[in-house]
């Protein structure tokens, strides 16, 4: 089915002038880029983002990493989206993803791994309604 899922394009990547590079990953991988935007995330903003990752050990280097520097998120929409990002992006520690993944090609770290991408449809609609109005998507 149709679906859509929620992408950053984190602060290691921004960093490196990888936003056109990993967006067109994506675009290639088969995903529609329907809504962007560019942002710097406040501290409250990465907090409430990751808050089921708050008592994991790594919560406070995650959030100040990714108010670091800028991020651009996204609505991605395709065919499977959730699970066709997932395979775009590889897994979580770069060591691990699979050559082509865009992890693999451009990830720093286990945390500066310069993707995120939703794990359901349903945390999907969460993160898209954390960022984007309904009329910031444009299908
Ligand atoms: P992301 O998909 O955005 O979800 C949580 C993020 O925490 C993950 O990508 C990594 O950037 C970061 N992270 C840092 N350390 C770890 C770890 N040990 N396990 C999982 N995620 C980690």
């Amino acid at each position: 089915a149709t679906e859509r899922t929620f992408s950053i394009i984190k602060p290691d990547a921004t960093r490196r002038n990888l936003t056109g590079a990993v967006t067109k990953m994506l675009e290639d991988g088969g995903l529609r880029v329907v809504a962007s935007k560019r942002i710097h995330m406040t501290r409250e903003q990465a907090e409430g983002f990751y808050g089921v990752h708050r008592e994991r050990p790594f919560f406070n280097d995650l959030c100040t990493f990714m108010t670091s520097g800028p991020v651009v998120v996204q609505v991605l929409e395709g065919e499977n989206a959730v699970a066709r990002n997932r395979e775009i992006m590889g897994a979580t520690n770069p060591e691990n993803a699979d050559e082509g993944t865009i992890r693999k090609v451009h990830a720093e770290s286990i945390e500066a791994n310069s993707v995120h991408g939703s794990d359901s449809l349903e945390n999907a609609k969460i993160e898209i309604d954390y960022f984007f109005k309904p009329e910031e998507i444009v299908g």
